[in-house]
């Protein structure tokens, strides 16, 4: 099989950042990605109606050049969400659902990634705007990790399901929850075993890589995320999810763009930038256990019908056609790498 033709797919986990580092990223998941669902986490957090307005209208600002380059980015559409602090109000949560183009409410715990300062520190305190959230049928999207300094950073995630997301699944039964970016064998299954209105977004590098990529010949700071790669057992229970079938798993890249300088730090920042080649990173991840005809169903088909909005109906295609990763990308005023730069795909998405 040397072309692989798809609905056009969409992103369910995506940030865009806002200024010289949106409109340098925007393009690469405009050509890719018909929607995407677009992370709160700037610097002040989208966390009202009106900011997430204005947002969408920078997005579609940023768009603009890149769709006159290139045919391929035209209709791309932002899905945008609104950052969950304790204070947020019920009556914002209502304007949210009314509002047409706000289509989940995220929420980071306090200090669990980068720009989750104000998130919510307790379940208890974000009650009213969860209740709201169930009446009104908005998703929340989670990020699925504890924050206290004394759990390893590889158990955040299962220790973060027994203690905050199954509580808060019986307190709320009927609360539509997306559990993002899921790492482990034990959310997978947790997702897949549940009863109710769960499902959760995979991303192509924690399908592709497990922890030792960190380490491979010296520190890989390009390979570190939130949540962090872990244990080959883990990997293969997350592809085994995603090639299942169940329409519980979508696709949502976490593709988090950070400058180059930035990411190969004394400190380096949290996030692989996965947008320029993400289905093609996605493809080399189902082929590599024989399961490219379950591609379509995790990338076009799980995501809008969780998110009860209509599929797309144009497609794209990828080609068999071995190429090299860059080493760098422009980045504003800077430089950004690409997940897996220097490296070989097999598979193309054709222009
Ligand atoms: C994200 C970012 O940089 O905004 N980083 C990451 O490692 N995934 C935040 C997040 O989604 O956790
Ligand atoms: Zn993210």
């Amino acid at each position: 099989m040397d072309t692989l033709t798809l609905i056009r797919p969409d992103d369910w986990h995506l940030h865009l950042r806002d200024d010289d580092a949106l409109r340098a990223v925007v393009g690469a998941s405009a050509r890719q990605f018909a929607r995407a669902i677009v992370m709160p986490n700037l610097k002040p957090p989208v966390t009202t109606v009106a900011h997430a307005q204005a947002y969408r209208a920078r997005i579609l600002d940023a768009l603009a050049p890149a769709v006159a380059a290139d045919p391929l980015c035209a209709g791309f559409e932002p899905l945008m969400t609104l950052y969950l602090t304790d204070r947020t109000a019920p009556d914002e949560i209502k304007r949210a659902r009314d509002s047409g183009f706000v289509h989940a409410v995220k929420l980071y715990p306090a200090g669990a990634t980068t720009n989750s300062d104000a998130g919510v520190t307790s379940i208890a305190a974000v009650r009213p705007a969860l209740e709201a959230m169930q009446a009104s049928g908005l998703p929340l999207l989670i990020h699925g990790e504890v924050t206290d300094a004394h759990i390893d950073v590889f158990d955040r995630e299962a220790v973060f399901i027994e203690t905050v997301l199954e509580p808060m699944r019986r307190d709320f039964p009927d609360l539509r929850i997306v559990f993002e970016h899921i790492t482990t064998k034990e959310a997978a299954q947790y997702v897949a075993q549940a009863s109710g209105p769960i499902a959760a977004t995979i991303t192509a590098h924690h399908l592709l890589y497990e922890r030792n990529a960190l380490f491979k010949g010296g520190m890989r700071p390009h390979w570190y995320c939130l949540p962090i790669l872990k244990r080959e057992t883990h990997r293969r229970a997350l592809l085994e999810a995603a090639t299942s079938g169940s329409p519980r798993f979508f696709l949502g890249t976490d593709s988090a763009p950070h400058a180059k300088d930035l990411k190969e730090h004394a400190c380096g920042c949290a996030g692989c930038y996965t947008a320029p080649h993400a289905l093609e990173l996605y493809a080399a991840a189902f082929e590599s256990v024989g399961r490219l005809d379950r591609l379509e169903g995790f990338a076009s088909l799980h995501g809008p019908d969780f998110y009860r909005l209509p599929r797309n109906t144009s497609r794209v295609t990828l080609r068999r056609q071995s190429w090299t990763v860059p080493d760098s990308l422009p980045f504003g005023a800077e430089r950004i790498v690409p997940l897996a730069s220097g490296e070989a795909l097999a598979w193309r998405l054709s222009s």
